[in-house]
């Protein structure tokens, strides 16, 4: 039996001390991938904890190790048997059939794993499993939890201190149901917005993405000098996906970044060097080719640049089967992966006979054993220093269970403050800010639909159902409050009026349409699909236009679309991106208290350049507003 309780957390001493000792400014490959110190030193203790540990393995445990299976496709039972050392929900994957619950169920599948891991049998040896979910914005795929903007929406707050706030309210959420790791924050820049993830990227500039995912991080892990690093409130994060992700030709999702490496690293190399210098446990290999060569099998990038130039001392785990994507390999057999540098693989369905395939191949010399150390050294390291190995069952944790942090009003407060300073004013003839005694019509498919707010990973991978393609049903959306909620509750309380149909009069319509939800590789485009203009809500623009109503257009959407037409034909005109489950934050800067005093003003500006009808391609030529871009009403 090993114990790994001394009463202390194990993490460094030169806790301050995140430094960047290269520089990027030469073109020579060498100057690229700077040796970033992680705040997170190594601790002589939790280094020969493992040595210890390790010398009791034998090759089929730690194999086991370096296999994450999906919660659906797994039972703790056989989590046990075969020592398996991580498992994953995939997005719309939850313990119990419907997702609407019990919350309990999360817990309790937990403590499940868990007491198997940890229950030392003939062959076995207690070492805990770790669960990790994509709470990509808020803890997604439990209903009732606060969903925050996704993440384009908050590069266009870009407010550091709300991140912080963000990550923290997250991992509380996350906390009460026994998960100890999140696959966030994306730190893509994505530079095509035809691509389906855009959304998952803060920001077509990576200074920016580097810099909001850098505070997101210590929102999540905590402050790598505070007591709070890895304490039961905060979990696990991961930089994702390592590297070039956004990058790919066309947006194609899971495609080809053709760059000089100079490139690679100065365009989609920052997120982690930032991530890195705050203590980030754990980076995800990416699905794409870097000029023609998959990721998850590039030993020079994974294994060279990241863990070596770089430093990485955490874990490295593969994406959803990414490692089948490599040519000569299946979804259940992958040498070339292990070598390459994957330490965790991701194989939710075939994960036994990829663990076969392994054992075998590690006898077989394939893989070497020195990468099989390495790869369960990292695992167990990342483990150790978030406490796993002293922190008891998930229900004995500090927030586990306490079900009413599950979409507190303190994180909703975080959430709608969030939605008010994402929110980017385009256009403004002077129709806004709307005066809250007004006669309001409100109306477009957007209005009350908190599935078109919250997006994809949202309860479900694609916010819709992958067979009937139907968006979620409202039960999945417990607690939101939609942008129509918002308006009646800010308008109806100061004596205005709020109409829901189109017919009569009215001092003003708010039209709130935009993107269906997708994710990924469903939600890419091609080029003649940049513009979305000729549907049913800009056939009501125009019958409102013409009976003389002022028309407030609010687009909802995860990327900039061509919409010239609904512009020009517009009064007003706000992208308020995929805002999450606080649609009051729109009323709370578009409807005044007193006409000439917004309660609220716009803090939004682009974080992508905005394209013009007609635009084709990339961070889209013809370009109708810059990035940057965004009025107030001060201005
Ligand atoms: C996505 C990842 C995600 C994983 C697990 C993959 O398809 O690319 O971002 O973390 O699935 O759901
Ligand atoms: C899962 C997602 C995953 C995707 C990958 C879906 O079935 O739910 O988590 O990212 O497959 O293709």
């Amino acid at each position: 039996m090993m114990h790994f309780k001394n009463g202390f957390r194990y993490f460094g001493a030169a806790l301050f001390a995140s430094s960047i000792l290269a520089s990027c400014g030469a073109a020579a490959k060498d100057k690229a991938w700077p040796k970033v110190r992680s705040p997170i030193s190594q601790d002589a203790k939790i280094e020969s904890d493992i040595d210890a540990l390790l010398a009791r393995m034998s090759i089929e445990q730690k194999v086991g190790q370096m296999i994450q299976a999906e919660i659906k496709n797994i039972s703790p039972d056989d989590a046990a048997k075969y020592h398996i050392g991580s498992i994953l929900n995939g997005g719309g994957s939850w313990p119990t059939d419907k997702a609407e619950g019990p919350l309990g169920a999360w817990l309790s599948m937990a403590n499940l794993f868990y007491g198997a891991s940890m229950d030392e049998g003939d062959d076995r040896l207690a070492i805990p499993i770790i669960w990790g979910t994509d709470a990509v914005h808020g803890h997604n795929n439990v209903v009732g939890a606060t969903v925050f903007p996704h993440n384009i929406g908050l590069g266009a707050a870009n407010n550091p201190n709300l991140m912080r706030d963000i990550g923290t309210a997250t991992a509380r959420e996350i906390a009460v149901t026994g998960i100890d790791w999140t696959f966030a924050p994306t730190v893509a820049v994505a530079k095509d917005i035809r691509w389906g993830r855009t959304y998952e990227s803060y920001s077509q500039d990576s200074k920016v993405v580097a810099n909001l995912g850098k505070e997101i991080i210590l929102g999540l892990q905590g402050h790598p000098a505070l007591e709070n690093f890895l304490s039961e409130q905060k979990v696990v994060v991961t930089a994702k996906h390592f590297i070039g992700d956004g990058g790919t030709i066309g947006g194609d999702d899971q495609g080809e970044t053709t760059l000089s490496e100079m490139e690679l690293f100065k365009e989609h190399g920052q997120g982690y060097v930032q991530a890195l210098g705050v203590g980030a446990q754990t980076v995800m290999a990416s699905f794409n080719t870097w000029n023609g060569q998959k990721i998850h099998g590039h030993k020079y990038l994974l294994t060279d640049v990241l863990k070596g130039k770089m430093g990485f001392d955490g874990l490295v785990v593969g994406d959803w089967n990414g490692h089948g994507q490599i040519p000569g390999c299946s979804d259940e057999s992958c040498p070339q992966a292990i070598n390459a540098g994957i330490d965790l693989i991701m194989v939710p369905v075939a994960w036994k006979a990829f663990l076969e395939n392994t054992i075998r191949q590690v006898k077989a010399g394939e893989i070497p054993m020195e990468r099989i150390n390495d790869a369960v050294r990292r695992i167990l390291r990342v483990k150790m220093r978030a406490g796993m190995f002293e922190d008891g069952k998930p229900s004995a944790h500090e927030l586990a269970g306490r079900a009413k942090l599950i979409g507190h009003p303190d994180h909703r407060a975080v959430a709608r403050q969030a939605v008010r300073e994402s929110l980017v004013l385009l256009k403004n003839n002077s129709v806004l800010p709307i005066s809250a005694d007004s006669k309001v019509m409100v109306l477009g498919t957007g209005s009350d639909n908190p599935a078109y707010q919250s997006g994809g990973w949202t309860v479900t991978w694609q916010g819709s159902d992958l067979e009937t393609r139907q968006i979620n049903p409202r039960k999945y959306y417990k607690g939101h409050t939609t942008i129509l909620d918002g308006i009646k509750s800010a308008v109806q309380s100061a004596g205005g009026n709020v109409q829901t149909s189109p017919e009569g009069a009215a001092d003003v319509a708010i039209v709130v349409f935009g993107e269906a939800p997708y994710a990924e590789f469903e939600g890419d485009l091609s080029a003649t699909d940049m513009a979305l203009e000729a549907d049913e809500n800009f056939q009501l623009i125009q019958s409102l236009k013409a009976r003389n109503i002022p028309v407030v257009t609010v687009f909802l959407s995860g990327r900039p679309r061509g919409v010239d037409a609904l512009i020009d034909s517009s009064d007003a005109f706000v992208a308020a991106w995929l805002p999450g489950s606080e649609g009051a934050g729109v009323a709370d800067v578009l409807i005044a208290r007193d006409k000439r005093k917004p309660q609220n003003d716009f803090k939004g500006k682009l974080p992508f350049d905005w394209p013009a009808s007609g635009a084709t391609q990339a961070i889209a030529a013809p370009i109708k507003y810059n990035y940057g871009y965004g009025l107030t009403y001060s201005k």
